[in-house]
């Protein structure tokens, strides 16, 4: 399948590469595709920029700053229309030092907000609860994790539930919880990051339902 990445930091990188190993035809979107291409250490795939990425494949992943996606992918309507969009970000704003300090898009979510600005395109939200090694390896922790999928259309989020069994998921811990508003409780639990960090330091981790 063709699946195109938008930003190629810790999760776009994570996910790139399994999705490639598991013989996807990725493209990886960037800001500037040729820096992108030249610093890239991964197997090879396609670079390109991220109007030309979420162009490319009919499931397009959110990989970028949460504070700026909702103007960054508003900008790519046309090319998203018809598209599934995997929004894996969070929005938070920020202390000094990069951790997330509160949400901003308080009562509402970034998910919600990507759905009302991009009419055409079905938006899922999900990935978002963990830290980004584990996404790609939801067996390398000693407690199953879950992964929560919230979105209003079914089919994408059939689609969304196939590529999480690629990435090692099982159907026992993906947890659907129904349409995109409930992205706002999911997104809300990044709150917890920093203080999981302070509290245990920075091991892989993700928000599960016992
Ligand atoms: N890190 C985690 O463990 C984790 C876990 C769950 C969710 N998330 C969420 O996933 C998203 C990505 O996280 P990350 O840790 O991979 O971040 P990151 O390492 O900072 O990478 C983000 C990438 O997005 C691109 N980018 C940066 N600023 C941009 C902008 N203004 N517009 C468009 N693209 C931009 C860059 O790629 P190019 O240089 O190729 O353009 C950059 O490498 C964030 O929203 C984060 O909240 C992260």
């Amino acid at each position: 399948m063709n699946i195109s990445i938008l930003g190629s930091g810790r999760v776009g990188t994570t996910l790139a590469q399994a999705l490639a190993a598991k013989g996807h035809d990725v493209t990886l979107g960037h800001r500037d595709p040729a820096i992108g291409k030249n610093q890239w250490q991964g197997p090879p795939l396609r670079h390109a920029s991220l109007a030309d990425a979420a162009a490319a494949s009919p499931l397009v992943i959110n990989a970028t700053p949460g504070d700026t996606a909702l103007q960054m992918l508003q900008a790519l309507q046309a090319p998203l229309q018809g598209k599934v969009l995997l929004d894996v970000s969070n929005a938070t704003e920020r202390t000094a030092n990069g951790m997330p300090s509160g949400l901003l898009y308080p009562n509402s979510s970034l998910a919600e907000r990507l759905q009302a600005a991009l009419p055409q395109t079905r938006v899922v939200k999900s990935l978002n609860t963990m830290l980004f090694t584990v996404m790609a390896a939801p067996q390398s922790l000693p407690t199953p994790p879950t992964v929560f999928i919230s979105g209003d259309d079914t089919g994408a989020k059939d689609q969304v539930k196939a590529l999480l069994a690629e990435l090692g998921w099982l159907a026992g811990q993906m947890l659907d919880l129904g349409g995109i508003q409930s992205a706002r409780a999911t997104e809300a639990l990044i709150l917890m990051a920093p203080y999981l960090i302070a509290a245990r330091g920075l091991k892989p981790f993700a928000l599960t339902v016992a």
